[in-house]
């Protein structure tokens, strides 16, 4: 299957509750086989009504950070979330809507191949790295499952709330960039 294929089969997804309060579901983004993806937490108000991922101003900071590093959404990066609907009120998904929205996550995984997995926040980081991940602590750290590498950073909405971490997150994309290179990655 391609990912357009999955995409047009993921669009009618009502495996959990969200769906119900859905504008748009918010798929992912980006290069169909790109080398680094980038999982965030689930979509917000902006991404819902335009049914893409990181368009607001959490997004904004997210490109500054990409282009930063010579990354874009629009030339090398994949983007997608834990969770496809909005949660309301912008809650944190809960484990049972992860648990079923990461299916079609793991399908995206498969399509796309990446080699570098950055988890956007503590959600992703938890879910796809450790469940006790400490973003404050283990931030910047690279973790080899099963021959991807995967790592986790702050989330773009933190960085706003708190700009003391963003010195902090630029650093995680440097690494991100030194890691593109020893890996001899063309972007
Ligand atoms: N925050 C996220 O985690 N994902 C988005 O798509 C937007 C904001």
């Amino acid at each position: 299957m391609t990912l357009d294929e999955l995409e047009i089969k993921c669009k009618d997804c009502t495996n959990c509750d969200l769906c119900e309060g859905r504008t748009n579901l918010v798929f992912g983004i980006g290069k169909k086989d790109a080398d680094i993806m980038l999982i965030g937490e689930g979509p917000g108000e902006n991404e819902d009504l335009q049914g893409e991922p990181f368009v607001g101003r959490s997004g904004q900071l997210l490109d500054k950070f990409l282009a930063s590093i010579d990354l874009s959404r629009n030339k090398n990066v994949y983007i997608a979330n834990m969770v496809k609907c909005r949660p309301p009120h912008n809650r944190d998904p809960k484990p049972e809507e992860q648990e079923q929205c990461i299916k079609w996550l793991r399908q995206q995984f498969k399509i796309i191949k990446p080699k570098i997995v950055i988890c956007v926040g503590r959600i992703a980081a938890q879910r796809l790295i450790d469940k006790d991940f400490r973003v404050t602590k283990q931030h910047g750290e690279f973790i080899d499952k099963n021959g991807t590498l995967f790592m986790g950073t702050f989330h773009p909405a933190a960085i706003l709330r708190n700009p003391n971490n963003k010195e902090l997150a630029f650093s995680d994309w440097l690494k991100v960039r030194d890691k593109i290179n020893e890996l001899g990655i063309e972007i």
